[in-house]
C-alpha cells in the first residue's frame, strides 16, 4: 500500500528530480567544477532498467506523482529513447530540463511519449556572451529548438542564470520574451556549488531584478503554484507568457519544498544543498530494502538548504559540502 513521504517538518514529497548523466556537451561556466571535470564512468551510473526500476519504487510506493529528468545534459545519454519510454509508462507528469541543443532529435518521441514540460537553459541572446558561458558556439541551435518547442505547444520554461556584470542589462530583452511568446521566462539567482567561484557580489538578489525591470517595464502579480519554485509576474494582461524569479540565495521557498533528487550514480539526495547522500543503487544492486532507505533519507532532511546555510551574507562556500551542478543535475 502506497504511502506519503513525509519529512520531520510535515512536507510531502511527490516530485522526483532524476539526473541520468554528469555528461553534458557544454561547459556552462557557473555549472562546471574549476578542476578538470571528469564524468562518471558508465558501469557507476544506474542503467536505463535500474533507472526504470528505482522510479517506479517511487511512484508506485511513494505517490510521486512528477519525474523531471536533468543531467548533466540529459539529451546526450545514447539510450535516452528507451528512458523516455519506459519512465513515461509510470503514471507520472515527465519534464526534461536541458540545454536545448540535441532537442530537435526528440520532439516526437516527446509528443509519443506524453511529455509536454521542457525547461530549457539560455543565459545570454547574444551570441558571443552565450559562447562565452557555454563554451559553445550554438546559440542558433538552441534558439532555432526553443521556438520549435513553442511552437509544437510544449509548455516551455526558459531558466536564464543572473550573474551580475555579465547578462543583467539582458533583463529587458528576455521579459520582451515572455510578452510576445507563450513560456514562463525564469530568472535565477547565482547559487554556490562546489568549484563554481562563487561571490556573494555575483548575485543579484530578486528584488534588483524587480528594480531593473520597473526601469523599463510595470508589471503586475500572477498567482504562484504551492511548490512553485519561481514567483510569477507579467507584464500586462495582454502579455502571452510570464516572467518568474527564483531566489533561492535571497528569500529561500524552503517551506514549500516537495522535491527529491537522485543523482546519476543513484544517490538520493534530500536537497539541493544536502550533503547527506543514501545510496539506493547498491542497495538495488544488492537487492535489499531500498524503500526503507528512501524513508531513512527523507527523515534526515532538514529544515532549509540542506542545513548549510540560510542568510546569503554568512555563506562562505570553501564551506559547504556537496557535489558540484553538473553532478547534481539542479
Ligand atoms: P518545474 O519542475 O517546472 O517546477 O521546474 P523547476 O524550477 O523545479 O526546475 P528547473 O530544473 O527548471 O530548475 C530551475 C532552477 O531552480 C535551477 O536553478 C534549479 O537548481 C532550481 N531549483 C529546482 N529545484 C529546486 C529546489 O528544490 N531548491 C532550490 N533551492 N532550487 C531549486
Ligand atoms: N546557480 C543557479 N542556477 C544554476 N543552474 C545551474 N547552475 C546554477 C547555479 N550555480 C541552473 C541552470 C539549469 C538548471 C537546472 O539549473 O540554469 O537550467
Ligand atoms: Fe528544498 Fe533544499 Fe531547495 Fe530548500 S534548498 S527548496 S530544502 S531542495
Amino acid at each position: 500500500k502506497p504511502t506519503d513521504l513525509l519529512d520531520s517538518f510535515g512536507r510531502k514529497h511527490d516530485y522526483l528530480r532524476l539526473s541520468i548523466t554528469d555528461s553534458c556537451n557544454f561547459r556552462c561556466l557557473y555549472c562546471m567544477p574549476d578542476e578538470p571535470f571528469k564524468s562518471t564512468p558508465s558501469i557507476e551510473l544506474m542503467n536505463s532498467q535500474e533507472i526504470f526500476e528505482i522510479s517506479k519504487i517511487f511512484v508506485q510506493q511513494f505517490n510521486i506523482n512528477k519525474i523531471r529528468i536533468t543531467g548533466g545534459e540529459p539529451l546526450v545519454r545514447t539510450d535516452f529513447e528507451t528512458i523516455i519510454q519506459q519512465i513515461s509508462t509510470l503514471d507520472a507528469r515527465i519534464g526534461i530540463t536541458t540545454n536545448g541543443v540535441l532537442l530537435h532529435k526528440y520532439f516526437d518521441l516527446f509528443e509519443k511519449c506524453g511529455v509536454r514540460n521542457l525547461n530549457i537553459s539560455i543565459d545570454s541572446l547574444d551570441r558571443e556572451k552565450f559562447k562565452y558561458i557555454t563554451k559553445r558556439d550554438l546559440f542558433q541551435t538552441v534558439w532555432d529548438n526553443i521556438k520549435e518547442s513553442i511552437k509544437r505547444g510544449f509548455n516551455v520554461k526558459l531558466n536564464v542564470v543572473v550573474m551580475r556584470g555579465f547578462n543583467e542589462d539582458e533583463i529587458p530583452e528576455f521579459i520582451a520574451l515572455s510578452h510576445h511568446y507563450p513560456i514562463e521566462l525564469r530568472f535565477i539567482e547565482f547559487m554556490p556549488f562546489t568549484g563554481n567561484s562563487w561571490e556573494k557580489n555575483k548575485v543579484i538578489p530578486i528584488s534588483e531584478m524587480l528594480t531593473l525591470v520597473s526601469e523599463h517595464f510595470t508589471y503586475e502579480k500572477v498567482a504562484d503554484g504551492k511548490n512553485d519554485t519561481s514567483r510569477k509576474y507579467r507584464i500586462n494582461k495582454e502579455s502571452k507568457g510570464v516572467f518568474g524569479l527564483i531566489s533561492t540565495m535571497s528569500n529561500s521557498f524552503c517551506a514549500g519544498c516537495n522535491r527529491i533528487r537522485i543523482t546519476s550514480d543513484g544517490k538520493m539526495k534530500n536537497c539541493l544543498f544536502g550533503a547527506d547522500e543514501f545510496d539506493l543503487l547498491k542497495s538495488f544492486r544488492n537487492n535489499e530494502n531500498v524503500t526503507e532507505l528512501i524513508q531513512l533519507g527523507i527523515i534526515k532532511k532538514h529544515k532549509e538548504k540542506g542545513g548549510q546555510f540560510s542568510e546569503m551574507e554568512n555563506v562562505n562556500n570553501q564551506k559547504i559540502i556537496n557535489r558540484s551542478m553538473i553532478k547534481i543535475g539542479g
